[in-house]
């Protein structure tokens, strides 16, 4: 705990003065409470895209962006890269200390107790497009958990909670279900339904590369590549698709409906969407025979962004960057691949490392960076990296939802500025012009 002494904050307005508290965090953060800023001075704050703006207390997750720093319930991302695996970090994230040996066997038999999805939901993947994109189709499914499991998703917060353990179990398990589905059905492939004796990536890499004729054989860095890629991206704190997860969970709705609103939300392009983008643009690049120097140049200009740099919290390399790309690069020397993507990802890194214009703005590489090389080479298809994040992510959105649920949550409904029209009057449809 922090001995930093709290400073004294007090707002002037004309001449009136407000003394304002300042809640501390277990870090030493330091956050002015405004929650009665409006009805003391008719005052609300304004904060786009809510770059100062600490919408909860949170135990989960602690970030220091300035220092590389990020640790799951205390624990650093180094130590748990190196030594845990996705469904231990997950239940580490959600229930806030690492299991005992019986409780990591527990909530390994719920996983696989509930990783068949049911059996008619099969039909609503069948209505989708071929080619819909894999994120929009889990958000559906995600939120359609809700219509197949209704037990677990009563919208009452109360009886919910109740069934926490069986949401969050089934969630985390059932949507590795769902994206094998996806993938096998988009191409026409028979269904491969998941194997109890089977592990958690394992299990996933089975549905998706297993045929019914020929059992896919899974390579233990394979494996150990996927659980870190997945255990990366367990939580971290109060991003764009986290935040989202809890204000759904705010106006009471279930663990399902707030997961499915996260996926939308991190599908965009500046934020899970990343992945996808990076490989593209490396792609591109490569296509074009650039060595990335006209990219940059671009992105310098303002005309594009370099996608996988920069990041809202982390003003110096993000923490995962640099597991990952370690990771990545042993993962493709083990498997004798030699992609064309890295290198041209090691040089545009060390381009804009070097560059001015991206050491002036703190611009890094970020988690996105290296992860989809390491996905290629698992055999992920690009359009579904997104949709690993958002595997990944579950435990984090599991986690910040039970810490709404358990906190008699108010509406998440913040103000605005509004900039609009004043009052004017209804103009008939002859007179308009
Ligand atoms: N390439 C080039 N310039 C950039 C980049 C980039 N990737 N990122 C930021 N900048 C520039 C901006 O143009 C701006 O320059 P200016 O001050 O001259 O106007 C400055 O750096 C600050 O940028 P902001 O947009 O204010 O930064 P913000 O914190 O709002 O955005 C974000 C963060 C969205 C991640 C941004 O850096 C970005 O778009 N990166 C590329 C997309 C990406 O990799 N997203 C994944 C993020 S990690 C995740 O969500 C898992």
């Amino acid at each position: 705990m922090s001995k930093k002494p709290k400073p004294k904050v007090t707002l002037h307005i004309d001449d009136k003065h407000f003394d304002l508290p300042v809640r501390q965090g277990t870090e030493g953060e330091m956050g002015l409470d405004i929650t009665r800023l409006r009805e003391r001075t008719s005052l609300v704050t304004y904060d786009n895209g809510y770059g100062n703006t600490g919408s909860c207390e949170s135990q989960v997750t602690y970030i220091h962006g300035e220092n590389s720093i990020l640790r799951y319930r205390g624990y650093p991302i180094e130590q748990l890269a190196e030594h845990s695996d996705f469904v231990e970090t997950a239940y580490l994230v959600i229930y806030g200390d690492l299991p005992t040996a019986t409780q990591r066997a527990q909530f390994s038999a719920l996983l696989t107790e509930n990783a068949a999805i049911h059996e008619r939901m099969v039909y609503l993947f069948e209505s989708y497009p071929r080619d819909a994109h894999p994120m929009s189709l889990l958000s559906a499914m995600v939120n359609a958990l809700a219509c197949y499991y209704p037990h677990l998703a009563t919208n009452n917060i109360d009886r919910d909670m109740v069934n926490i353990n069986e949401a969050a179990a089934s969630l985390i398990s059932k949507v590795r279900t769902i994206t094998a589905m996806a993938y096998r059905m988009s191409r026409g492939l028979p269904i491969i339904y998941p194997k109890r004796s089977l592990k958690y990536c394992e299990n996933f890499l089975h549905m998706m590369f297993s045929e019914p004729y020929d059992l896919y054989k899974c390579e233990p860095e394979v494996a150990r590549a996927l659980n870190l890629i997945l255990l990366l991206h367990a939580d971290h704190e109060q991003n764009c698709s986290t935040a989202t997860v809890r204000m759904v969970a705010s106006s009471g709705a279930n663990l399902f409906a707030s997961a499915a609103a996260g996926v939308c939300a991190l599908w965009g392009p500046f934020h899970g969407g990343a992945n996808q983008a990076v490989i593209e643009m490396l792609q591109a690049i490569h296509d074009s025979g650039d060595d990335g120097t006209h990219y940059i140049a671009e992105a310098k200009d303002g005309d594009r962004r370099l996608m996988g740099f920069g990041h809202r919290i982390y003003k110096n390399y993000d923490p995962r960057a640099k597991i990952i790309g370690r990771a990545c690069e042993q993962l493709l020397n083990k498997l004798g691949l030699d992609d064309p993507l890295l290198q041209i990802a090691h040089k545009l890194e060390q381009a804009a490392l070097n560059d001015e214009y991206f050491i002036e703005r703190k611009l890094y590489p970020n988690v996105d960076f290296y992860s989809g090389i390491m996905m290629r080479a698992i055999g992920i298809p690009l359009n579904m990296f997104t949709v690993m994040f958002a595997i990944g992510r579950m435990p984090g959105w599991v986690a910040n939802w039970r810490e709404v649920a358990s906190g008699k949550p108010r509406i998440y409904r913040p103000r605005q500025i509004y900039v609009g029209h004043t009052q004017r009057d209804y103009v008939p449809v002859e007179k308009r012009g």
